[in-house]
């Protein structure tokens, strides 16, 4: 019996990977749940799961929790703030902990996690995005494996199996998102509806909005530099609308291994949860004749300058990776609320990382002054709309 912590389980992978759980539970044990304010459904999904432990991150709404579940589960420990996240991913009575929490808040519980020698499957890229090289190394010193859950580095990690040897690079595959055929102008123009519109994938609405300025694709470019150790020159990102080919790896003889499947979360969760086996998935098998078509294309950096920034960010130095990601996410909140256009999003990050001047990162504390002047440059250039 695995017994699982998972961080963020009111979202989109939280939600999937308790569906994983709900149909293998003579396999999975729930031993910790958090959220950030949605105490409702964090309360569901205590009374289904029994867990020991549920932490809201959200301090006002501790009070409300609490006395909603105690009305009906008397023995669960229930926790908030930033501290009680750590605490449920610290949890001793835990093996394996999911992060599915979105953006920087990821971090700190993962690290101490890594620190307390969980196993951890890690869907928040944020984690590795701004603080890769801490994480992988704490992990390295401690003998902890860390299991990716994006579709894209699960892949690259099925098809590399144990050797990592003679890699000539890796193809980063990208559905291109909703606005794959748009022309700039038409871009400019985009609404958040049409930005939550993913033509594949149902997500959370910051990577759905990060899929769509292709920043996600940046962001994963520096999640697979840190998980498999590998130069960004050696990483290509190839546009795969059908979104059937998760990612490959070329090996120096220019063979190339591809990981294949349907659309569907579920697969990569479960594989982190199972891995090294591999167990029987209630969701929809591939089947290549009904599909009939892989197209494959170069992706257009003029109209989605947001991955090269990415790529520009990774060559700036690991506080660069850090400034990108605070200023994309402050950027694709105020999008989301309707205070910035689409484009905006590209804008502000650029401008945010012109004003920074690189410095080196030795600690997660580093990370969060990093990340705290990132947001609080980016914030002070849209009021002043300083950005071009
Ligand atoms: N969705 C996908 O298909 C997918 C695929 C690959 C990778 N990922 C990555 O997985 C992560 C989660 O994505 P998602 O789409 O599942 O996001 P989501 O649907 O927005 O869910 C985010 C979860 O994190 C919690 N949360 C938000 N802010 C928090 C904070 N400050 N402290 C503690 N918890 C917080 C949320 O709680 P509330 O519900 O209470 O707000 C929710 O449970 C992201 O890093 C994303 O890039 C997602």
């Amino acid at each position: 019996m695995l017994k699982i912590s998972i961080l963020g389980s009111t979202g989109s992978i939280g939600k999937q990977t308790l569906d994983i759980v709900r149909n293998n539970k003579s396999r999975f044990k729930i031993t910790a749940l958090t959220a950030n304010t949605n105490i409702q459904l964090l309360c569901e999904q205590a009374k289904e799961f029994k867990p020991e432990t549920i932490a809201i991150a959200d301090i006002s709404k501790y009070g409300e929790l609490k006395r909603m579940i105690e009305n009906d589960i008397r023995d669960i420990r229930v926790l908030s703030g930033r501290e009680g996240i750590v605490e449920a991913a610290t949890y001793e009575n835990t093996d394996l902990v999911l992060s599915a929490i979105v953006g920087i808040a990821g971090l700190e519980p993962i690290y101490n996690a890594i620190k307390e020698r969980k196993r951890i499957a890690l869907a928040n890229k944020e984690t590795l995005v701004t603080a890769g090289g801490i994480i992988m190394k704490e992990a390295a010193k401690r003998n902890v494996k860390i299991i990716p859950v994006d579709s894209e580095h699960s892949a690259i990690f099925q098809c590399m199996g144990n050797d990592r040897n003679n890699i000539s690079k890796i193809i980063l595959t990208a559905s291109g998102g909703p606005f794959r055929t748009k022309t700039y102008k038409e871009i400019t123009k985009a609404t958040v509806a049409d930005a939550l519109n993913h033509p594949n994938w149902i997500m959370g609405k910051k990577i759905t909005v990060d899929s769509a300025t292709l920043m996600n694709k940046g962001l994963e470019v520096i999640e697979a530099k840190w998980l498999f150790d590998i130069s960004p020159d050696k990483i290509e990102v190839c546009i795969h609308p059908q979104s059937i080919i998760h990612s490959m790896v070329e090996y120096a003889d220019g063979s190339v291994i591809a990981q294949l499947g349907v659309p569907d979360m579920r697969l990569p969760i479960q594989y982190a949860l199972t891995y090294p086996h591999r167990i029987e998935a209630s969701g929809k098998k591939l089947k290549l004749t009904e599909v009939k078509q892989l197209t494959f294309e170069e992706p257009d950096l003029n109209r989605f300058p947001c991955l090269k920034l990415a790529y520009d960010a990774l060559q700036l130095g690991d506080s660069a990776c850090i400034v990108l990601n605070g200023a994309n996410e402050v950027a694709v909140n105020s999008f989301l609320q309707g205070k910035i256009r689409f484009t905006d999003i590209y804008r502000l990050v650029y401008s945010a990382l012109e004003k920074h001047k690189i410095t080196t990162v030795s600690s997660i504390k580093d990370v969060y002054l990093i990340d705290n002047w990132s947001r609080n440059v980016s914030k002070e250039l849209l009021k002043k709309g300083g950005y071009s």
